[in-house]
This record gives structure tokens, sequence and C-alpha cells, in this order.
């Protein structure tokens, strides 16, 4: 069969996956192949257990794969046969020589960039997609300008879905961004860029920016959004000492209209393979222009992120009369948010291994993040044990910390949890999901976050 456009996706992880199926969903007049370097994570995208859990994608993939979405890892072909590139390989933080725990690792990309350039025979489209630090598509440009004879054209399409929403965000993005030259062949390629997208969002979300605005906005929306964590996580210590709940003055700040009430759901910190990274390459990016004041500011973000984990851990000492050694504690939760199994730069990871230090003995229950867990915690010294049914993680212990707000957590039987656990019985609710009052009636004491604790003694 002829498609009418041929377009590869290079990198298969939770942004190139999803989005490439999502492009090949709506536009069955194109094939759409992703390869990746890893030919296991090729493996599971063809077979029925997806690399990655994301509600929806596995309709998504059932309906695509073999007619016109492929996963495959001939790299090489891939580059040859297509002639629109999205580039959607993982920038991690540095974590060696210059830069290192802040800039972004371009290693990846770099080696993708010159596999385009070596194997293309004719003209490409090239798309950053992943998420990369302001100027990286000059770069970009100047290695594939090394070959005199094929035209390359760079635009920045930075990906805004979140996790465990992915199908949804992409089904109906608030914009897609597409970063371009304002030349004749940058336009060109922006137009196609949009005819692509145009197949389901509508035109008027789809905007155009230079290339470096687009890539720095990818950034600010990122460190925009846990800013505000940060800010209501911040509050919430301050509630804590002043009998405030955080939870009504969020909803009471969040009324103002200028503010808007998204965001403001106070936590345990935040995760996700996005904020923490995205605010240290903002940083780092501010100190490489000496503007120390600007990367301090941003800087505080990440600080208050840790603080607000640390601050979780000194609760739990506290509450627990200053030892923690021996007891059975149970973590609802290991994923960075709910309905996913990624457990990347999880709050989780910290308060296991605190707790850990702290020489609790710790059971680790999730609906969908076990295998990630258990690779998280390997070699950590302890006792640690998995377990996906809450009921049977609960068993025997001192306390239940909540660190991921899955729905089924809200609807458990707390009567038969806290028959089986050892008493005095503590609950820690690190996303403030649970019914507080009814747990306190029915023998626990509770500690929210900035709330004041329900306690029996
Ligand atoms: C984020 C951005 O939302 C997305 O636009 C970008 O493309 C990638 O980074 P993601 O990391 O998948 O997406 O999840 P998100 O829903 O933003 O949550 C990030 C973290 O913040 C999670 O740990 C979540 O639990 C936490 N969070 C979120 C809060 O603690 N409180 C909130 O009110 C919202």
């Amino acid at each position: 069969m002829k498609f009418e456009k041929n377009i590869l996706g290079i990198g298969a992880g939770y942004v190139g996956g999803p989005s490439m199926a999502m492009i090949a969903c709506k536009c069955p007049a194109y094939k759409v192949t992703v390869v990746d370097i890893d030919p296991l994570r090729i493996a599971a995208w063809n077979s029925d257990d997806l690399p990655i859990y994301e509600p929806g994608l596995d309709a998504i993939i059932a309906a695509t794969r073999g007619k016109n979405l492929f996963f495959s890892t001939d790299i090489e072909a891939s580059i040859r046969e297509n002639d629109i590139i999205f580039v959607n390989v993982n920038t991690p933080v540095k974590m060696f020589g210059v830069g290192a725990g802040m800039a972004a690792d371009l290693q990846y990309w770099e080696k993708t960039a010159r596999q385009i350039l070596q194997h293309s025979r004719s003209s490409k489209i090239v798309i950053e997609k992943s998420t990369f630090p302001v100027k990286t598509a000059l770069a970009m440009e100047r290695i594939l300008s090394n070959n005199k004879t094929i035209r390359f054209d760079v635009l920045s399409n930075p990906e805004f879905l979140s996790e465990g929403n992915a199908v949804n965000n992409m089904e109906n993005p608030d914009r897609v961004l597409i970063g371009f030259r304002e030349t004749e062949n940058g336009i060109k390629a922006r137009d196609i860029l949009v005819e692509i997208y145009a197949n389901w969002v509508p035109r008027e979300r789809i905007i155009g920016s230079n290339i470096w605005s687009s890539e720095l906005s990818k950034l600010v929306s990122n460190a925009f959004l846990a800013q505000r964590i940060s800010s209501i996580n911040a509050i919430s210590a301050l509630c804590e000492k002043t009998d405030a709940d955080i939870n009504e003055v969020a909803m009471i700040v969040g009324m103002d209209s200028r503010v808007g009430n998204k965001f403001l759901s106070v936590s345990v910190g935040f995760g996700g393979s996005c904020f923490k990274k995205d605010i240290l390459n903002l940083v780092y990016l501010c100190r490489h222009y000496n503007l120390n004041e600007v990367a301090d500011y941003w800087e505080g973000v990440i600080k208050i992120n840790q603080y607000q984990q640390e601050r979780f851990i000194s609760n739990i000492l506290n509450a627990m009369f200053n030892t923690i050694t021996g007891k059975k504690i149970c973590l609802l939760g290991f994923a960075f948010k709910a309905d996913t199994g990624d457990t990347r730069e999880s709050p989780a990871i910290f308060i296991a291994r605190r707790l850990l230090e702290e020489q609790a003995e710790i059971v680790v229950s999730d609906p969908k993040a076990l295998k990630n867990a258990r690779a998280d915690l390997a070699g950590v010294v302890g006792k640690v044990s998995y377990t996906e049914d809450p009921y049977e993680a609960v068993k025997d212990c001192h306390a239940i910390a909540v660190l991921t707000e899955w729905a089924i957590y809200r609807d458990l039987d707390f009567h038969k949890i806290y028959e089986t656990m050892t008493k005095p019985a503590f609950i820690f609710d690190g996303r403030n999901i649970l019914d507080h009052k009814r747990l306190f009636k029915i023998g626990f004491n509770v500690y929210p976050i900035g709330k004041p604790p329900l306690v029996h003694f």
C-alpha cells in the first residue's frame, strides 16, 4: 500500500511511543515507524505486554499496529526510508563532567543527529520532540549541515503530554507548538508539520513561534507547573504550625480566577522525569548566562520539593515516638503519580530509602509500579517486601504512608485494615486523599499534610 507520508519516530519511551501511536491512529493515510536501540523495548511494543502503562494506549496500539504503525530496531533503514523524523530520545540529567547534576546529557541526542546525517539519502524534516535545552536545534542544524547535498530542516515541537493522561492530552491538546525558522524552507517545513496535526487538532490550537521560544517555553511550562506545587507544599509546612488547613487555603486561593484551581494539590512532593530535570536545565542555562538571581529563584522550587519529602520523614519519626527501628511501614503507592507505572524521581524512592536507613521494615504496594519499584530499590540495605494487594501489604504494619493518589486507595475497607494492623496504628496521608475524620473514628492516628493531625493520645 502506498502511504501519503512516511513518518519516523526515533526513541520508543514514554513520549515517543504514545505520541507516534497517536499520529498513526489519527492519520490512517500515513505510515508511522518507531525505532529504538533497545531490542527488548521494541519487542515489548510488538507484544501484548506494552513497555509502559498508559490508560487507553493499548486500544490505540491494537487498532494501528501492523496496519500503519510499525515498531522496529532497524534505525538505519528507517532513516533512509522516511522523510519526516521525530526525535524522541531521552535527555537525562548529565551525571559527569561539566554541568554534572544539572545540564542535560545530550549524548543520545547527538548520536541520533549523527545517525540521521550518516544514513540520509534525501532531504528530511527533523523534529525535536523530546525536551531539549535552548539552542539544541542550532547544534542539530550544525551537525546536519555537514552534508552539503541534502537539505535538513529542523523544527522544535515539544510534547506537553502528562503521564496517565497522555491519550486525552494528545487527542485534545491545549496547544501544539511548532518552533520554526522564518525562512522559505523553514516555513515550508512548518506547514508540513501543521498538516499532520491538523488531521485532528483545531487549527487555532496549532501555534508557531521561533525555535528558541519553543525550546524555552517547554522548560518554562514545566517550571511554572512545578513552582505551583512547591508553592502549595511550602505553605503546607506553615499550615502544620498554625492550625490552618492547606486544602481550604488552596481552595480559597484557587478560586481567584487569575490564579486558577488546577495543580494546587498538596503532596509529599512532585516526581516524574520532567520537572526536576527541566528546572535543573533552566537553572544551568541561567548560570551560564550569569543570571544567578534568576537561577537561585528557580532552584528554590527544587529545594522546597526536597524539603517536603524530608518533612514527611520527620513527621513520621516525631509521631512514632522518634523511633521506627524494627517497625513495619506500608507504602501505599510507589509510582510518581496515579495511573502510571513510572517511578522516575518518585518521592517514594527517597522515602523508602530514608525509612530503611532508620531501620524500619517496609512493604511496598502499588497496582502498576512494582516492577520499577524493585529495580529502584535493588541493592538497598534493609528489609523490603512487595505486594500488589493493599490488604496483604498492611498486615501487621505499624503505619501506612500513602505516597501515590491511586483512586483505589480512597475506597479501601479501612475497618478491615485497622483490625489487621499493629496498634497504635498510624496513617500518614502524603496525598491528602483519604477521609481523615472517618479514619480517626475507626481508631487510626491520622497525619495529613498541611492540616492538624488527628491523634488519640
Ligand atoms: C509533566 C507536565 O505536566 C507535562 O505537561 C510535561 O509534558 C511533562 O511533565 P508528568 O510529569 O507526566 O507531566 O505529570 P504531572 O501530572 O505534571 O505531575 C508531576 C508531579 O507533580 C507528580 O508527582 C504529581 O503527583 C505531582 N503533582 C501534580 C502534585 O504534587 N500536585 C499537583 O497539584 C499536581
